[in-house]
């Protein structure tokens, strides 16, 4: 039996970055969790508009997408409760540039992506932005073969429901493989 949430989004867990951009010369940074995968190249970011770092994406066109790991998790909530309007949050870290030059990337984040703006949509309380990456920087003690290995990475999932972070478990099944030992069954 099912029960009727109302309209709850329920999809979660999503990844949490650590969102960064240059604002008025200075890096400040945003805890996002509602980001997503437009195409493989594609990010998508829902910020609310009254975060100081959207101020810096639509100046520069520009923006980072930091990951942080298991062990980064007090600074990243901390990023997620002050605003750079009240904090400057641009010493938190080390900091580092790729080719565009104003999307500061978070030396202690494992992974980081740098990204440039493709399409801004204004919805009534939010920004939603779509980024393109052009460049992506990954410690090596978390590569495997040359790629990302989330087992390494230890990426933060955050749920809103018991608005709480969380931690990968075990991979289930290997993809575009698994089904192909389904058979449906004939009723
Ligand atoms: C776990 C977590 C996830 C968050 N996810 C989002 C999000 O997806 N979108 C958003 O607009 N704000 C999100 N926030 C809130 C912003 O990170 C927060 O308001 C931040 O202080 C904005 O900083 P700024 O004003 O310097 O840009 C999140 C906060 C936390 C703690």
């Amino acid at each position: 039996m099912k029960e009727k949430l109302g309209s709850t989004n329920a999809l979660y867990p999503l990844v949490t970055a650590i969102v960064g951009a240059t604002v008025d010369g200075t890096p400040d940074f945003a805890t996002i969790a509602h980001l997503g995968i437009a195409h493989l190249r594609g990010i998508t970011l829902g910020m609310g508009n009254v975060h100081l770092t959207n101020k810096g994406i639509i100046e520069n066109g520009t923006f980072s997408v930091n990951l942080p790991s298991e062990d980064m998790v007090a600074v990243t909530d901390h990023i997620g409760m002050v605003s750079g309007a009240k904090e400057d949050k641009s010493s938190l870290f080390e900091l580092f540039y790729g080719e565009l030059e104003t999307a500061p990337m978070i030396e202690e984040c494992k992974v980081t992506m740098e990204c440039k703006l493709v399409e801004h949509v204004r919805l009534p309380t939010h920004d939603l932005f779509v980024g393109e990456v052009v460049g992506t920087y990954a410690d090596v003690d978390v590569l495997t073969n040359g790629l990302v290995d989330i087992a390494k990475l230890k990426p933060l999932l955050f749920d809103m429901a018991s608005k709480k972070y969380w931690s990968l478990g075990e991979p289930v099944a290997k993809c575009w493989s698994v089904g192909k030992e389904y058979a449906p069954q004939s009723s």
